[in-house]
């Protein structure tokens, strides 16, 4: 079965209590018994629920495995994952990522006795250097949140020892342009809220693996935390995944022509997309996904204040949080999605005050430039390189 006939079929059969074409939201707690433990299947819904379990089978068959877990969050499906590991582990983790993941990490997760180095992970000699005896997991995000730099995956499986597993927080790429268990990795996660979900309307998460017994760890902290998506949101993440190929050939489209005309603009100072050739990974890009996302990051010319004048200035960019649906947003990293890591550290990596990020709709693309460009001619010019 190919992407979109699963993402349409698997999971969705028709109701077999009325025949509904469309799995319904099944907004129950609980279920009545015939005796006890004699039931259908399902007996209280924060460990099982019918409309869950269509997303969860959904899912998982969209990433090609075998078991799938939802949660109420991205977060939710992140710390269940690091649930695999016990007090005195350690794990390397890639240094661009998602502020809220550095936030878990380094200030829930290290209370417990786990351990994390951050390094630049599309380096893997840097990766092979920063293995320890105590390393069980390694934590790729590919492409990077927000620089948009690209992890080798199979490059990465290649150093996993046994024992250790390979874990590809897949949001940006989305399971449609990119296939990590395919490429070796062990889980992949998401944050369904971004491009699975689709329509910024629902905040949840998932956990997806071929490995039963990391499926089985993963399933109890499920049921034993109950971080889970009540039905309905479950059931607006099943219906946006069903367009989600339509929807990623668009964004793609769209983001490839916004980096390109904001590569060539002269008020720009650098643009960040894996999909235009002077992008430096853009050969691993073209390997490793079958597209290059709808996500582009870019700074300007001058002063770093102009980011934020240029963002207030666009008409169809939202200054918001957050990424993956149809509507275009813009964001300003350094003081939103990434404000939660601190200043110093956030520089060295890169995340200045100057960069902005794009999730670049599925608008007309025309409209989308249009924006861009009465922008730019708004903003105050750069002359002979310095801020006026
Ligand atoms: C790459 C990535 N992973 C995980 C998360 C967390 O997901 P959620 O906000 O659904 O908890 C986000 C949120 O922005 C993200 O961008």
């Amino acid at each position: 079965m190919k992407f979109s006939t699963k993402a349409i079929h698997v999971g969705q059969e028709a109701d077999p209590a009325t025949g509904a074409t469309i799995v319904p939201v099944y907004q129950t707690s609980t279920y009545t018994q015939d005796a006890v433990g004699e039931h259908k299947g399902f007996d209280y819904s924060r460990t099982i629920n019918p409309t869950r379990l269509a997303l969860e089978k959904q899912l998982a068959s969209l990433e090609g495995a075998d078991y799938g877990y939802a949660f109420a969050s991205g977060m939710a499906a992140t710390a269940a994952v690091l649930n695999l590991l016990s007090a005195g582990d350690h794990a390397v983790v890639t240094d661009d990522l998602y502020g809220g993941t550095y936030r878990l990490f380094s200030r829930v997760l290290e209370r417990y006795g786990l351990e994390f180095t951050y390094v630049d992970m599309s380096d893997l000699d840097a990766v092979r250097a920063a293995i320890r005896p105590n390393t069980k997991l390694f934590w790729i995000e590919t492409p990077t949140n927000p620089l948009l730099k690209l992890i080798d995956i199979k490059g990465v499986v290649a150093l996993r020892k046994p024992g250790q597993i390979v874990v590809v927080d897949n949001t940006f790429a989305s399971p449609y342009f990119q296939q990590p268990l395919a490429l070796g990795a062990d889980v992949v996660v998401h944050s369904t809220t971004k491009y699975i979900g689709g329509h910024s309307d629902v905040v949840g998460g998932v956990a997806i693996t071929n490995d039963k017994e990391i499926a089985d760890v993963i399933k109890f902290h499920q049921n034993a935390v109950g971080g889970v998506p009540g039905p309905h949101d479950a059931w607006l993440t099943m219906r946006g995944a069903k367009t989600l190929a339509l929807r990623m050939r668009q964004h793609a489209e769209n983001a490839q022509m916004v980096a390109e005309y904001l590569e060539a603009h002269p008020e720009v100072d650098r643009v960040y997309y894996p999909g235009l050739a002077s992008h430096p990974q853009h050969q691993l890009a073209r390997a490793q996904m079958s597209g290059f996302g709808g996500m582009v990051s870019f700074v300007l010319k001058g002063e770093q204040s102009r980011a934020l004048d240029f963002a207030h200035r666009l008409k169809y960019f939202s200054l918001a949080e957050s990424l993956g649906g149809v509507e275009s947003l813009i964001c300003h990293p350094a003081r939103m999605t990434h404000g939660s890591i601190p200043k110093e550290d956030r520089e060295r990596r890169g995340v200045t005050d100057g960069l902005l990020r794009l999730s670049v709709g599925i608008e007309d693309a025309e409209d989308l430039l249009d924006d861009l460009r009465s922008a730019l001619a708004a903003v105050p010019r750069v002359l002979h390189g310095t801020g006026v």
